[in-house]
């Protein structure tokens, strides 16, 4: 019996930005009053991760990255009510207290408790449960799934169908409802619409999957990495661009494409430049833009001012627009239940010592998700 207990095990440490990620033995402390310790049994490599280990997001370092898991809860500190050892979970990275102000209205979902926007790496107490060799080793977003065992506040996390397949729900942590509520929650995707999904990676590959729900009935897929357009057009993406091999601008194309603009534009990627494209490849008057990709903490996005009265929209969305504590155990029961299919997602599975292949596969473009399994 390990609760109470600090457990050494191994798992994946950034020690700086832009260095390869290293796995060694960690010490992980038990759980505190409110926070849970979790043994994770599989996390996905998301494209957020990537943006922290190329230090574009303001991280403290060293830390242990990942936020896309599944797992089974190991013990509970004090307090802890809606989680108990043996549950299979799945951690949060927006988190849902129940109790800001995001939480308590019907439209937020960005909960004042996340540890993204900016990262203190720390739990709420100020401290870290993680150490290697008694060197404090930071969290990230308060969820860090690149290890054996992590501990996350009770907020974060949450418990799932005891049918779920560990080896594949961790795409529900954020993947899937990320990409999949942009479009359906946040764009409110029309049937018969046009939309255009910049990025064709796990995120665009789920509203891809949304927009498909919506009944859209053409969607443009753009991605400077053609081995993405086969797996797109199987999830629905009718027309595929590779933005390198246009004689012009990718939103021009767009335009000339659609003869009005997309009805539904979307961001998956997390650059300036595309957002913009996104923007320019939107109706002017009803479009919608959705930006989903995280820029880098430092940017600013700069519009041509009077392009916004003609009425077409700009839109944030997080997690899709979940209110997550509530909503995310209802997408694992869909998705046992056959409602939504994560499945062509999933394209690689390895062993977490694997770790480095996984990287190089998802640097090689190789990957719409790789998972890794503990
Ligand atoms: N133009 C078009 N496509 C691009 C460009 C570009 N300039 N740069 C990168 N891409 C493509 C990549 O080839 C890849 O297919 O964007 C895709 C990104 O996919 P992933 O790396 O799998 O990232 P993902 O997990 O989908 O996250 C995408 O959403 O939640 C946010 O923080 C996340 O900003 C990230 C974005
Ligand atoms: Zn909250
Ligand atoms: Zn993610």
């Amino acid at each position: 019996d390990t609760a109470g207990k600090t457990i050494t095990c191994r798992a994946a440490i950034a020690w700086k930005e832009k260095s390869p990620l290293k796995i060694e033995e960690v010490q992980v402390e038990p759980p505190k009053s409110g926070e849970v310790r979790i043994k994770m049994a599989s996390t996905g490599i998301c494209g957020t991760d990537d943006h922290v280990l190329k230090g574009d997001l303001s991280m403290k370092y060293p830390l242990i990255p990942g936020h896309e898991g599944a797992g089974i809860v190991e013990s509970v500190g004090d307090g802890v009510c809606s989680v108990k050892p043996g549950d299979k979970v799945l951690t949060l990275i927006v988190p849902q207290c129940g109790e800001c102000d995001a939480c308590l209205h019907c439209l937020g979902n960005f909960c004042d408790k996340q540890d993204i926007l900016p990262c203190s790496g720390v739990m709420m107490d100020g401290t870290s449960r993680f150490s290697y060799r008694g060197q404090t080793v930071y969290h990230s977003f308060r969820t860090s799934t690149f290890t054996e065992y992590t501990v996350v506040p009770e907020f974060a996390v949450v418990k799932i169908d005891d049918a779920a397949p560990l080896d594949k729900v961790c795409l529900i942590s954020c993947g899937v409802p990320t990409g999949y509520g942009a479009a359906v929650n946040s764009a409110k995707v029309t049937p018969g619409s046009t939309c255009v999904v910049f990025g064709l990676g796990g995120v665009g590959s789920a509203i891809v999957m949304g927009c498909k729900a919506s009944g859209a009935s053409r969607i443009i897929g753009v991605d400077i990495n053609e081995q993405k357009f086969c797996r797109a057009r199987a999830l629905g993406v009718t027309d595929c661009l590779n933005p390198t091999k246009l004689q012009k601008p990718v939103q021009e194309v767009v335009m000339e494409m659609t003869g009005v603009g997309a009805n539904f534009a979307f961001e998956a990627i997390g650059k300036i430049e595309t957002m913009l494209a996104a923007w320019n490849s939107c109706n002017n008057s009803y479009g919608v833009c959705l930006i989903v990709g995280v820029a880098p903490v430092n940017t600013q996005l700069c519009l041509q001012a009077v392009s916004i009265v003609s009425g077409k929209t700009l839109k944030g969305v997080c997690l899709g627009d979940y209110k997550t504590k509530d909503c995310i155990p209802q997408l694992v029961t869909d998705y046992l239940q056959n409602k939504i299919n994560i499945d062509p997602l999933v394209t690689h599975q390895l062993p977490f010592n694997e770790l480095h292949k996984a990287m190089k596969l998802y640097y090689k473009g190789k990957t719409i998700r790789c998972v890794l399994l503990f």
